[in-house]
């Protein structure tokens, strides 16, 4: 391992520790392999360098590449056990959501937050699948629209957990995200049902009624008392854009908190796969195409480079060369 400046550090090339960036983000976890996209944002960061590990110096060939699609692809089809995994994570998501669609609805008739309930599921079911990767996979399976709430939550929850781990935080950090993945859409409660069910888009005046779901959830959780402020600002800033272009209050940049970020990465991504009232869910990889080009400069880029590398594994594919494909 060695410090190396940013000039010197090359394709392949492993981050040995959290890269920090001088205005104090986390910008790159621990055990990033530096691809092309990432070499490049090292400036765009002003990164001046970084501790990397360097057995990867050799040359990154197709060779290479070929080979590590090729475990990926075997270690997903050819694991004899993989079938029982995930039948067994579809079972646990969908007991899940059956918890979840009494807590949401407890929130919506009874105006209750049963908070020591959700802390037991992030607790007990959520947080300890993270290590695994059926639960990765298990989000990506089709769901009916009539449970998009609750599906869409727990998705969220699992997704700005797993993304927090990739990204090289902390247990505290990760647990927090995933309890605010898993609540970001808690102020939905407050919004009227049929409106939430419709079968179209939201026309522009029940868009403006529906955008108050963030503060709602904000002032659900805050009056309990017990919710971490981290938790706290990343509900109420969940569709704050890095331009500007969000709400609710229109913040930018390093105004948007870091975890409000993540889990902003979570929503969009699962909201574009899942299926709606309105329309069927996109592809994973149609999926990162639309947060790269139709959202470009809304989403935070080192939280989007993670999901682009472990949605290529997801593909059996490396996030290499879907960069090639998306910039094709
Ligand atoms: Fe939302």
């Amino acid at each position: 391992m060695s410090y190396l400046h940013r000039s010197e550090i090359k394709l392949g090339m492993t981050l040995n520790q959290v890269l920090v960036s001088p205005d104090g983000n986390m910008v790159l976890g621990q055990g990033t392999v530096m691809n092309e996209y990432l070499l490049s944002c090292l400036r765009d960061w002003n990164v001046k360098g970084a501790d990397v590990i360097q057995q990867a110096e050799v040359e990154f060939n197709l060779a290479e590449i070929e080979r590590m699609i090729s475990d990926i692809v075997v270690s997903l089809t050819d694991n004899a056990s993989i079938e029982t995994h995930l039948q067994s994570a579809a079972q646990v998501h969908s007991e899940i959501e059956t918890e979840l669609k009494g807590i949401f609805l407890r929130a919506r008739y009874q105006g209750i937050i049963p908070l020591d309930t959700i802390i037991s599921l992030v607790n007990m079911r959520i947080y300890p699948s993270l290590s695994r990767k059926d639960s990765f996979i298990q989000l990506h399976t089709d769901g009916a629209a009539e449970d998009y709430l609750y599906r869409h939550a727990l998705d969220v929850a699992f997704l700005s957990g797993y993304l927090g781990r990739w990204l090289g935080y902390g247990d505290s950090e990760i647990w927090n995200l995933t309890l605010a993945g898993l609540l970001h859409d808690i102020g939905k409660t407050r919004i009227k049902f049929e409106m939430l069910s419709k079968p179209d888009k939201l026309n522009l005046e029940e868009f403006n009624i529906a955008k108050f779901h963030a503060n709602y959830g904000y002032q659900l959780l805050a009056q309990t008392g017990i919710v971490p402020n981290v938790v706290l600002d990343a509900v109420i800033q969940h569709h704050e854009r890095m331009d500007g272009s969000g709400y609710p209050y229109g913040r930018s940049g390093t105004e948007i908190s870091m975890l409000a970020r993540i889990v902003a990465v979570a929503d969009v991504y699962d909201a574009l796969i899942s299926n709606r009232y309105y329309r069927k869910g996109v592809s994973p990889r149609e999926a990162i195409k639309i947060m790269m080009f139709q959202m470009e400069g809304q989403l935070d880029t080192h939280v989007l480079a993670c999901l682009i590398e472990y949605v290529g594994k997801l593909d059996g594919t490396n996030a290499l060369l879907i960069f090639h494909d998306l910039a094709m």
